[in-house]
């Protein structure tokens, strides 16, 4: 039995209004589904299913009825990637009926008083939760470093139980929120070395689905940038759901259970996953940025391609606010005069490239060599930037 406080218990019996009264029941029904003995307070929320394309009309539908029976955000709450960039949506070739749809549905989250922040990657712009503290994230790569590169407490949550804890300002106190859950149950001895972006995708992508759902503890990497990180767990987020990882002597937790199995990762099984990702092909558009990129990444780029033009266009997709940085840096100066863009809100797989005339696609993110055939229809060009770019 999940026990309320006197105001879950309020909320729950529709006394602080039906958003409400329904938001705590999806959360007293997880509740009661994982065992969770109470609720705890959550500091921030992020939403996922933002994106026309991935929730299309039915989801749209469900937010503004959230709207219509009163659904306002207790704590402070931001969305995942949309399926567009708000401002140069014409310009990246967004058919008009998808932008209106796209449009609906971000004012009914902001009328719930969310934040349109879009991005995946929000510890990029500020919003970074402290060691132990517990959140309500969604999005599946956010979720992953909040809990590993962070040491922040949240389960991998959907839109709707996210939503439901951004209005309640609560969670069910079960899964990742809770001490016993975070250990490793395989360790990954790498005995490989680990450059690029595209070697830390690579491994994600190759352990998630060995993994199977477990959660894996990494010997032998020897540094990492939050960067490589960041694809690192967005990778295995996606090939095998995996919501939490550790890694010795870099991520603030490095706890393993007593009947751990073990796994080597090779030089030979690096090059195996970068193979069966890359069908080979040059790519019409290399897509940056999933993750989206860091400041410092726009920055690497910008100076790559200041060098040496690429061979083709590009797209840096990062959230709203590090692309007006990026602007007033000069990095997209840069990026433009290249042939790219910088993209902001939206990424990828989320946006309709399907219907925009791309057939084969770049990235060196694990994450997104998953997700482009099956989601975006497109053939992948998988590998470090300086290869996918000049190919
Ligand atoms: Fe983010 Fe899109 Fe990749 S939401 S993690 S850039 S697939």
């Amino acid at each position: 039995m999940v026990n309320l406080s006197k105001e879950e218990q309020k909320m729950f019996d529709g006394e602080v209004g039906e958003a409400a009264r329904q938001s705590m029941e999806i959360l007293v029904a997880m509740g009661k589904i994982y065992d969770a003995e109470k609720m705890i307070p959550v500091s921030s929320a992020q939403v996922s299913g933002v994106s026309y394309k991935t929730i299309g009309d039915a989801g749209l539908e469900y937010l503004q009825d959230l709207v219509r029976k009163g659904a306002k955000t207790r704590v402070p709450t931001f969305l995942n990637p949309a399926g567009m960039d708000e401002a140069q949506w014409k310009e990246m070739g967004v058919p008009g009926d998808f932008a209106e749809k796209q449009l609906e549905i971000l004012d009914a989250y902001s009328k719930m008083g969310i934040m349109k922040t879009c991005t995946c990657a929000p510890y990029f712009i500020g919003i970074r939760p402290r060691e132990g503290e517990h959140v309500a994230w969604a999005e599946s790569s956010a979720v992953s470093f909040a809990n590993s590169v962070l040491g922040a407490r949240t389960n991998r949550e959907g839109g709707p139980s996210a939503l439901a804890a951004a209005v309640c300002g609560v969670t069910p106190a079960y899964g990742l929120h809770l001490d016993e859950n975070r250990k490793a149950n395989i360790v990954v001895d790498v005995q490989c070395e680990l450059k690029t972006a595209a070697d830390f995708g690579a491994l994600g992508s190759a352990i998630g689905k060995l993994a199977k759902r477990k959660y894996p503890a990494f010997r032998g990497i020897k540094s990492a940038t939050e960067e490589q990180l960041k694809v690192l767990g967005a990778s295995m987020a996606a090939t095998g759901s995996v919501p939490i990882y550790f890694v010795e002597n870099i991520t603030p937790e490095y706890n393993i259970a007593d009947d751990a199995g073990q796994m080597t990762f090779t030089d030979f099984q690096l090059r195996s996953s970068k193979d069966e990702l890359d069908s080979g092909e040059k790519p019409q558009l290399v897509t940056i940025g999933c993750p989206h990129a860091s400041l410092e990444e726009i920055r690497e780029i910008a100076e790559m391609v200041q060098e040496k033009k690429p061979t083709t266009e590009f797209w840096v997709c990062t959230a709203r606010k590090l692309k007006d940085e990026a602007g007033r840096l000069g990095y997209t100066e840069k990026i433009e005069k290249a042939g790219g863009k910088v993209v902001a809100d939206t990424c990828m797989v989320v946006c309709p490239l399907e219907r925009m005339g791309y057939h084969v696609t770049g990235t060196n993110s694990g994450k997104a060599a998953k997700y482009l055939p099956s989601l975006c229809s497109q053939k992948v060009a998988f590998g470090k930037l300086k290869d996918i770019l000049y190919r």
